[in-house]
């Protein structure tokens, strides 16, 4: 049978798979957490922080975990949560981490536009990125794509571990309409 490029020849079409993350997955959230603070140019975390710590802040009681399986393995990993609580509940704040060798395949664009659903679903009615570091190219160029402007500039407020003190940006975008 001819597949919808004309050809007969099999293609492999690999998906990637969003789920909520359980206690059973935390061995595979925490490498990937791991690999992206050591590297420490996208997030301030404390590459020295402990595996209790890391669990605590990725599966904290407000917050909603996922993951991302391609291939049957976990590739990604998100959080979505009230960016405030009581009066600033309603602007959702989330965060991104796609295993190295699985970035710029289309992972973290795959689990953005996920979690743009969830937060709607949720009611939220805005979202909100407080910590972008400029000189993530990536990760800008795909907010930007998926409807988020820099409302704020951050002077210096990152420490690159090669660029030396670059600035971070606060993003945001409306949930009510695209
Ligand atoms: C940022 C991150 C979540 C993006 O996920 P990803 O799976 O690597 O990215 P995707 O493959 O979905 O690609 C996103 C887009 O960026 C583009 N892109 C890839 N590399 C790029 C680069 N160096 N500069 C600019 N754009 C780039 C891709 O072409 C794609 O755009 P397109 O759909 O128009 O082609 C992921 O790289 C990551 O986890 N990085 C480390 C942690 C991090 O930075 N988290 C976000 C903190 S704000």
């Amino acid at each position: 049978m001819r597949n919808r490029f004309g050809s007969t020849t099999p293609i492999s079409i690999t998906t990637v798979l969003i789920r909520p993350a359980t206690n059973a997955d935390c061995d595979e959230i925490l490498k990937i957490f791991r690999e992206i603070v050591v590297a420490g140019d996208t997030y301030a975390f404390d590459p020295k922080m402990s595996r209790e710590e890391a669990l605590a802040y990725w599966f904290r009681a407000d917050t909603h975990t996922y993951l991302a399986e391609k291939d049957g393995g976990v590739v990604g990993t998100y959080i979505l949560r009230p960016n405030q609580s009581g009066p600033g509940s309603h602007v959702a704040n989330a965060a991104f981490m796609v295993a190295p060798k699985a970035q710029a395949s289309g992972v973290g664009r795959r689990m953005a536009e996920h979690c743009l659903s969830e937060a709607r679903r949720m009611g939220f009615r805005a979202m909100q990125f407080n910590f972008v570091v400029s000189t993530n190219t990536r990760a800008i160029h795909l907010w930007k794509l998926l409807g988020f402007e820099i409302v704020g500039t951050l002077p210096g407020a990152f420490r690159h571990p090669e660029k030396g003190f670059v600035d971070v940006y606060v993003m945001f975008r409306s949930l009510l309409e695209d």
